[in-house]
């Protein structure tokens, strides 16, 4: 999709399609609400509404094509629902369901004419912002991997041939110039995040991880370091390198830094768990649904996304981000069931399921993000599938003691449009993760709560000093487009990316 910006003249455009939202004055038959809708077209919207075929509900549609006498375009309004209802996420999804809808007429250019999201108590650099996210987000096709034998050339042509799209309203304001661009870079960032974490295992190992993070990073202000396994060890990452012992494929310690403010100015730190697959190790997964475990890495992919959208943003803040990568596979050094392994911070883990490997890569990762003295960490990992069966995927699970940072993730999450729901982790959380042989164990000693242990078994590695909050990613880090219609229908959603990128926006450094 090539996609521009501008300051729309409702009258002029020589597109093929046209899109305009309708939105509905009160919640029975106050009518529409047509004002943003030039006045000839506003004749052909009310007659549907008299015929009872079009009334501006949310998500209806109403569609036709002028003869080819009058110019042949094929124009479309959407319905928003009630007015008082509409939110900046609502306008997300419906500039996503537009570019859908454009994207199944087979349209080479089109206008979607954003203005008639502009309503309720939206402003409209907030609507402008999240109408960009929205058809950035919708035009994400996983394609890489199809066609790979065709010749460049025609590759080429049929990237011609594809929608031409512009995306604007009357404001050209710099406010409102300025959020469509930042929606695009936000949805661009979630867009990366999701192809890293489509790619299949065997091509995104934790080198291409690595790779594709360092190219990602190429013309921005991030620096990237990246460790291999001889420095992971150096650095006593022990319980790290344990979970990457039993593959060919040698771990990597990414770090991404973006300097945007002075110097003296502590850092806001991420960290996400780069699993690039999980086959469970030892204690081996069953085979019905492994594949869906290149997803493992995900936590990670939002992170590095994070990174890429704050950099791009130029925001005036001091971030690191931290992705210990690898594959958990059952190979002849691969940790054993019972085995004790030392984590960074000097604790000793004993691994009593090694496919309860993401906490144990993450132990390292956050004692060394810890390192850093940061304002907060947050991480994001698919961590437990007990997060899956406790809020399926509809809300990303956050776990944290600090009511001050549940409150900065709350307001961010608010912000960006995604779900989040702070789960509870106490002192008895903890209790279950105590060893018999070592200070912790990987495995709860009770049945149930499985996410909040594994949180609890975390918090282990972040002293008390530092605020910190933990994101269980594993319900909503992929297959989420049943309800969201920004998202694939199927394949990874770049979860979280957005609440990180708005939690580092509203950090005042
Ligand atoms: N990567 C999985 C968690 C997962 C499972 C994410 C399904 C998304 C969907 C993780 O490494 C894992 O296997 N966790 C175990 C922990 C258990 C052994 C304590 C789990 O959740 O079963
Ligand atoms: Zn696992
Ligand atoms: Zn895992």
């Amino acid at each position: 999709m090539q996609f521009q910006i501008q300051n729309l003249n409702k009258t002029n455009s020589k597109a093929q399609s046209l899109v305009y939202f309708v939105s509905q004055k009160g919640t029975g038959d106050q009518g529409m609400k047509l004002n943003n809708i030039p006045k000839d077209l506003q004749k052909i919207v009310k007659d549907a509404e008299k015929d009872e075929v079009f009334k501006g509900e949310w998500s209806s549609t109403l569609s036709f094509r002028v003869m080819e006498s009058q110019g042949g375009k094929s124009i479309t309004f959407i319905g928003l629902g009630p007015e008082k209802e509409f939110t900046a996420e609502k306008a997300r999804q419906a500039s996503a369901n537009a570019y859908k809808y454009l994207s199944a007429l087979k349209t080479q250019s089109a206008v979607i004419f954003a203005d008639g999201l502009v309503i309720n108590k939206n402003k409209n650099a907030d609507i402008a912002r999240a109408a960009a996210e929205g058809v950035t987000l919708a035009s994400y096709n996983f394609d890489t991997l199809k066609n790979m034998g065709e010749k460049k050339s025609k590759k080429k042509a049929s990237k011609a041939k594809e929608l031409n799209l512009e995306l604007g309203m009357g404001d050209s304001s710099t406010a409102t110039k300025k959020a469509f661009e930042q929606g695009t870079i936000i949805g661009e960032a979630t867009n990366f995040t999701r192809w890293l974490g489509d790619m299949p295992g065997n091509r995104m190992n934790p080198k291409i991880l690595a790779d594709e993070t360092v190219k990602a990073a190429k013309g921005t202000k991030l620096k990237v370091t990246v460790w291999d396994k001889a420095r992971i060890k150096k650095e006593n990452m022990g319980s790290f390198l344990s979970v990457s012992l039993g593959s060919d494929a040698e771990p990597r310690f990414i770090m991404m830094e973006y300097k945007g403010a002075a110097a003296s100015k502590k850092p806001i730190c991420y960290v996400g768990k780069g699993l690039t697959f999980d086959a469970g190790g030892i204690s081996l997964k069953p085979s019905a649904g492994m594949e869906e475990m290149k997803y493992d890495m995900c936590g990670g992919a939002s992170v590095i996304g994070t990174m890429i959208g704050i950099a791009k943003l130029g925001l005036k803040v001091n971030v690191i981000a931290f992705v210990p990568a690898t594959e958990n596979m059952p190979g002849p050094s691969a940790n054993k069931p019972g085995d004790v392994v030392q984590a960074r911070n000097g604790k000793t883990i004993e691994v009593n399921n090694t496919d309860a490997e993401g906490r144990l890569i993450l132990a390292d990762a956050l004692t060394y993000a810890a390192e850093k003295k940061p304002v907060w960490i947050c991480d994001a990992a698919t961590l437990t599938g007990a997060m899956v069966v406790a809020l399926g995927n509809i809300h990303t699970g956050f776990y944290t003691s600090d009511d001050a940072v549940a409150k900065k993730v709350e307001k961010a999450a608010e912000e960006s449009g995604e779900r989040v729901w702070r789960m509870p982790v106490v002192q008895d959380h903890q209790d279950d993760m105590k060893g018999t042989y070592a200070d912790l164990s990987n495995l709860a000693s009770s049945r149930g709560a499985g996410s909040a242990t594994a949180a609890a078994f975390l918090k282990n590695f972040v002293p008390d000093e530092v605020p910190y909050a933990h994101f269980d990613v594993a319900g909503t880090a992929w297959n989420a487009g049943n309800r969201l219609s920004y998202n694939p229908k199927k394949g990874a959603t770049g979860s979280i990316v957005r609440t990180f990128i708005q939690m580092a926006m509203d950090h005042k450094a």
